[in-house]
């Protein structure tokens, strides 16, 4: 591997975030550039934002693969869901979309398996021996599952249906914020879904992220589940570093890709 950082970036529903990660140790090369998400935010427009960052940082980064994340399932290169982001984004073949636009290989991934992946390799689940499982809590629930260092893609747990409900419609934080709810009140909401998660999964460590994961004192210690509990390091670069690292490890390894790309 080069010694070249490797550009991230994260695309969200307000913002769009990259920067080059120093792949030996996880930090970020230089300051992150932000960019407003298109109002319109289909994956031609959005494409658009990524060349932007992809322009701003080409000095530092070389010719090598980025890797982009999306809310979304993304399955070789194509997304398949859009639960809170434009529904253009639905069987879109979004990799290549962005490859066309910027002339360049991307990884396209989901971006709660990117932020697993940055927790296991340089954060809260860094050499962790068993089953780790992440939630980002935000405007929905994203999860990834980690086993031994493997990330198994796509897990989407946000949308468990939990007492006839889709889980994140009940505890993603953003429902916190819109409900105006108290830690101990979100708390009561956190418990019921990792409860569920814990029947089904049994993993041997949570890993808690998204932006309220910063006040995890306020509202991990009230939680009681078998499992260890504990708020995700890399906070809001996890994404970005961890499409980085996915970006180079596929391109590693294109001898064991299953499907088509690249
Ligand atoms: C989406 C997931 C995403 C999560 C967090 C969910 O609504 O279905 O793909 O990881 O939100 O953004």
């Amino acid at each position: 591997m080069s010694d070249r950082p490797v550009l991230g970036i994260d695309i969200g529903g307000s913002g769009i975030k990259g920067a080059p990660v120093k792949l030996d140790t996880g930090e970020l090369a230089s300051k992150r550039l932000r960019i407003e998400t298109p109002k319109k935010s289909t994956p031609e427009n959005v494409a658009k934002v990524v060349a932007e960052i992809v322009a701003n940082f080409a000095d530092q980064i070389g010719e090598g693969p980025i890797g982009v994340t999306i809310p979304a399932v993304v399955t070789h290169g194509v997304t398949r869901s859009a639960a809170n982001i434009d529904k253009s984004w639905i069987d879109a073949p979004a990799e290549k979309i962005f490859e066309e636009a910027l002339g360049r290989d991307i990884y396209l991934v989901n971006d709660a398996d990117a932020a697993g992946a940055a927790e296991a390799h340089y954060g809260a689940a860094k050499d962790h021996p068993g089953l780790v499982l992440l939630t980002t809590l935000g405007t929905g629930i994203g999860s990834a599952i980690i086993y031994r260092g493997v990330l198994v893609p796509n897990s989407e747990l946000g949308h468990l249906e939990i007492d006839g409900h889709d889980a994140e419609t009940q505890a993603a934080s953003s429902v916190k914020d819109k409900l105006g709810l108290s830690y101990e009140k979100y708390a009561k909401r956190l418990q019921r879904y990792y409860d569920v998660i814990e029947k089904l999964f049994s993993p041997d460590l949570i890993v808690v992220g998204g932006g309220v994961s910063k006040d995890a004192e306020k509202f991990l210690p009230l939680l009681k589940l078998k499992a260890e509990i504990v708020p995700a390091k890399l906070l809001n670069s996890a994404g970005i570093v961890g499409a980085a690292w996915l970006a180079v490890d596929r391109f590693q390894h294109q001898d064991l890709l299953v499907g088509s790309k690249p």
